[in-house]
């Protein structure tokens, strides 16, 4: 079974991300983020559900009519009337994409849906057959796919790529998998489904147990997946989505590991993040992968020491690859002389001997018990105490 080496990153802030409890946006918030999306080169933008409401179909339509590189996607659940409405709502996009779904697991095909298993297997059929005449670009998800059963799945999986779905997307739909089994039934279907090889297998991880990144990296090693659904700063339902910044840096940091091909434009990443915080108002905390306030900054003195004679000695990744401006040296209690001296220095600070610096080192260090955090103007402020002192 041979697979392409190119990682598609299909973005679904907009929908999956706004399914969050107070995250909703307005258009012209989601065109901007639509945008920023665009200028980080993701692969697909999950713009909306058209049939949810008036104003996702409107948003919807303004995205797919100035979106140009990125492909536009919008959910649908798997009837006609929805489906229709997406194809409509993408119709000004040169590139579009109609995502449709149906639950397959016992208990939503029971207790949800109230539906029989070949009642939804026909439901998903004719639900591509309908989708395709609007494009050849379909995806199909079985909602609840790691509850679900896998000879109902193959099943399913089988009748819908005949029918001419050319993605299929695995959900954890209840953040439930776990990493290594998550891959292996992803490989078991991809194994097992006649024709698997004419869809591109994607996964779509919820982060119920804190394990959607890892279940989603699972399924590209193990499954062999090709396509991450994601969202900036892991923004969804309940615990959130697979957090973009972090599948994105893990496979790019270590692509020894990966050996895949990324079209991200990394250096848009915080960017993004920032944009999606302050439209949300959902804040990104600070020891957040990647995009947190202190994901590159460095307290200890010994890692100080290490960062300014050897960045690599503790990053992993540059900061500037993801788009901060640069790492961060936080001078506290635990800041070590040289990193002292060498903020005298960027401030133009010169001191004449190294008794000097020992004299100014003390009494920073007497600051830094009273203070958590030295800023630069802290500094200057107790320089220029010395002076008068001296
Ligand atoms: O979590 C989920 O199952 C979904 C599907 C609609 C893909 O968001
Ligand atoms: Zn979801």
């Amino acid at each position: 079974m041979s697979i392409s080496n190119r990682l598609i990153i299909f973005d679904t802030t907009l929908r999956d991300g706004e399914q969050s409890p107070g995250a909703s946006m307005t258009k012209e918030e989601k065109l901007r983020i639509a945008r920023q999306l665009e200028r980080m080169r993701v692969d697909v933008i999950e713009a909306g559900f058209a049939a949810a409401s008036p104003g996702d179909f409107e948003a919807i339509r303004s995205i797919a009519s100035v979106v140009r590189e990125s492909t536009v996607c919008s959910l649908s659940r798997a009837n006609d009337k929805d489906i229709a409405r997406a194809a409509e709502a993408l119709a000004p996009a040169p590139r579009k994409r109609i995502h449709t779904f149906i639950a397959t697991s016992p208990l939503h095909m029971k207790m949800k849906l109230r539906m029989e298993p070949e009642q939804v297997l026909e439901q998903a059929r004719l639900a591509i057959k309908f989708a395709r005449q609007f494009t050849d670009d379909i995806e199909f998800s079985p909602e609840d796919g790691s509850r679900s059963e896998e000879d109902f799945l193959c099943r399913v999986l089988e009748t819908v790529i005949a029918e001419g779905a050319t993605t299929i997307n695995f959900p954890d739909t209840v953040g439930y998998a776990m990493p290594e089994q998550f891959g292996a039934t992803i490989r078991r279907l991809r194994e097992r489904v006649p024709n698997s090889d004419k869809a591109i297998w994607s996964v779509h991880c919820h982060n119920d147990l804190g394990l959607a990144v890892a279940n989603s990296l699972a399924g590209v090693t193990i499954g062999g997946a090709r396509q991450i659904e994601c969202t900036i700063n892991g923004l969804g339902e309940r615990a959130g989505n697979t957090a973009l910044e972090e599948v994105v840096m893990a496979v790019k940091t270590r692509s020894d590991f990966f050996k895949l091909d990324l079209g991200i434009d990394t250096t848009q990443i915080v960017a993004a993040s920032k944009m999606v915080s302050q439209i949300t108002g959902f804040p990104v905390q600070p020891n957040k992968a990647v995009v947190g306030a202190n994901a590159f900054a460095h307290a200890s003195g010994i890692h100080q020491d290490g960062i300014l004679k050897a960045r690599e000695t503790y990053e992993i990744m540059r900061a500037e690859d993801v788009g901060w401006t640069a790492n961060k040296i936080v001078l506290g209690k635990l800041s070590g002389r040289n990193a002292f001296k060498q903020r005298l220095q960027e401030l133009g600070i010169e001191l004449e001997s190294e008794s000097e610096v020992n004299a100014a080192f003390a009494r920073f260090k007497e600051l830094a018990d009273r203070k958590a955090e030295i800023f630069d103007e802290d500094i200057m402020a107790l320089m220029s105490d010395e002076e008068h002192a001296a």
